[in-house]
């Protein structure tokens, strides 16, 4: 049978320049979908950008320039560090295509024919830059004076008629699913964040879902004074991306009905979890199997914002440090679901942690390799001694723990325990010396190394996902044919030849 994988990114808002926590999640899903292609999935991997709203369209009036050129050059702006970043990503997503405006209208017009939409007046608190409607019950009061949302972000006082989605109709079917489904939110702190929402104020309100004093937006159909909230639009790519309302379409089929995930953050949980759900519900469609949600990273302690200023480019850090030395210390340094932050000292240890450990292994056996037994994998006397064979052996089972713990999003700790695997390694050269083998024993020497070369290898496919760059140069220069992980036991053969290695990670040394 097909195994399918679908996996997505929050389409990001093009206001402005893209930062290091939007390159972190879509890092994040690409690092998860490539373990899954590596693993034999048929993997689809979207991500992209949310294009509409008067977030957007102020931003452009902000910065004077036209709504329609604003969005392509942020979009592209987005696209091209993704780009730069080596994400493979199968589509990337733009609510203003065309496609995908006429099937959000087509989604609107069979909630409505439902029977879950209906007009109304909307009088409350939104927040522009979250683009949420924001409860009264959660409005902060500051010091001096001033409102704002739980996030920190101002609100403005809103009244204009607007069409609600009965969302109160779904507070018990909602709390059944995460009941039922103990895997569908994670991890688990997020599961009961959500359900204490659900349950406080005795149950979810109906949602306004249009708005009538601005034009920037998805029209609705039938009634071109208002426009779709931009949520609704949004939550919508990920199907409208798959071909939805054709529910017939190969990628629908696959996709949707398959194993899934949204990859979101802390900041965006309540649309995912709670709007987005009952959306599909009203609409009779299967759910996403999961919504996992990671924290936030701050700089040297500080929030990230475009008002402080201190938004880091990560493009400066590949400049600075290295495409994937950038790949590797975003998935190393911090838990993957918890909070992170970044500092240049953090950042330079990851570099050189890289270096000292996977690079010096890679270097030291690869260079003897290629030195002393002839350019190729070394040829051994006999049967592997069972020294070098127990060496190997261990890490058989490896690959399991790794694909265990992605499975489970732990993303950190897959990449803690492979570095469990370089570290053993590392002391594994040291008790076998053998450079001093060289001068009594060369043909333990070829069993050592041939052994180095085998664990070697199984380190390097495990890494891929993070560092496909480097680590795939370092796979070609051995020679290695199979990289998925079908190849992951398959020994090495001996004899075979490899290329003369090179120093692919450097220390930072300032
Ligand atoms: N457009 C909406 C999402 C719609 S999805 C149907 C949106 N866009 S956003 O540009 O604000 O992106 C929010 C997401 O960007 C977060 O959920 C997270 O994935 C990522 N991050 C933005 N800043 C971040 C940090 N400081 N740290 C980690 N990730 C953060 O919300």
């Amino acid at each position: 049978m097909e195994k399918n994988y679908y996996i997505t990114t929050p389409i990001y808002y093009v206001n402005g320049e893209p930062h290091i926590g939007h390159a972190y999640t879509t890092l994040a899903a690409d690092v998860l979908s490539r373990f899954k292609r590596l693993d034999g999935y048929n993997v689809r991997f979207h991500t992209g950008t949310d294009e509409f709203g008067q977030k957007i369209e102020e931003s452009a009036n902000k910065n004077n320039i036209d709504v329609h050129d604003w969005i392509d050059q942020n979009s592209q702006r987005f696209r091209d560090l993704f780009d730069a970043m080596n994400m493979q990503y199968d589509h990337y997503m733009r609510t203003s295509y065309d496609y995908h405006i006429k099937s959000v209208q087509a989604i609107w017009q069979k909630m409505l024919d439902n029977g879950y939409i209906y007009k109304g007046q909307y009088a409350g608190w939104y927040a522009t830059s979250d683009e949420a409607f924001v409860p009264e019950s959660e409005i902060i009061t500051k010091e001096d004076g001033t409102k704002v949302a739980p996030s920190g972000s101002a609100v403005k006082w809103l009244e204009e008629e607007s069409y609600f989605f009965k969302l109160s109709e779904f507070s018990d079917k909602l709390l059944k699913h995460i009941e039922d489904n103990p895997d569908f939110i994670r991890p688990k702190s997020r599961r009961n964040e959500v359900v204490a929402f659900i349950n406080s104020d005795g149950g979810l309100r109906d949602l306004s879902i249009s708005r009538s004093t601005f034009s920037w937006g998805v029209p609705v159909p039938n009634d071109e004074s208002h426009v779709i909230y931009v949520w609704l639009d949004a939550l919508s790519n990920y199907i409208t991306a798959l071909g939805y309302p054709e529910e017939t379409t190969p990628e629908y089929q696959n996709f949707w009905t398959g194993q899934g995930i949204h990859i979101i953050a802390k900041d965006i949980l309540r649309f995912h979890a709670i709007y987005w759900p009952a959306f599909l519900m009203s609409l009779d469609l299967p759910l996403p199997k999961h919504i996992f949600s990671h924290g936030w990273w701050t700089n040297n302690g500080e929030k990230i914002s475009k008002s402080k200023g201190n938004q880091i480019n990560p493009l400066d850090l590949m400049k600075e440090y290295g495409l994937d030395q950038t790949r590797f210390f975003l998935m190393r340094d911090i838990t993957f679901g918890g909070d992170g932050d970044f500092s240049d000292a953090s950042m330079q240890r990851r570099v050189n942690e890289l270096s000292n450990d996977l690079g010096n292994l890679g270097y030291r056996v690869l260079s003897m390799v290629y030195k002393h037994c002839n350019n190729a994998i070394p040829a051994y006397d006999g049967d592997l001694d069972s020294e070098c064979s127990d060496f190997i052996k261990n890490t058989d089972k490896d690959l399991d723990i790794i694909r265990n713990h992605m499975d489970n999003y732990e993303i950190h700790n897959a990449l803690e325990h492979i570095w469990v695997m370089v570290r053993a390694a590392n002391s594994w050269i040291d008790a076998q010396a053998p450079w001093a083998l060289r001068k009594t024993d060369i043909n333990k020497m070829n069993h050592v190394l041939y052994a180095l070369c085998e664990v070697i290898k199984r380190i390097l496919l495990l890494l891929q996902p993070f560092m496909p760059d480097s680590i795939g140069k370092i796979l070609t220069s051995m020679n290695v044919s199979d990289t998925n992980f079908t190849g992951y036991a398959t020994l090495l053969v001996p004899g075979n030849q490899i290329n003369k290695p090179e120093i692919v990670f450097t220390r930072y040394e300032g």
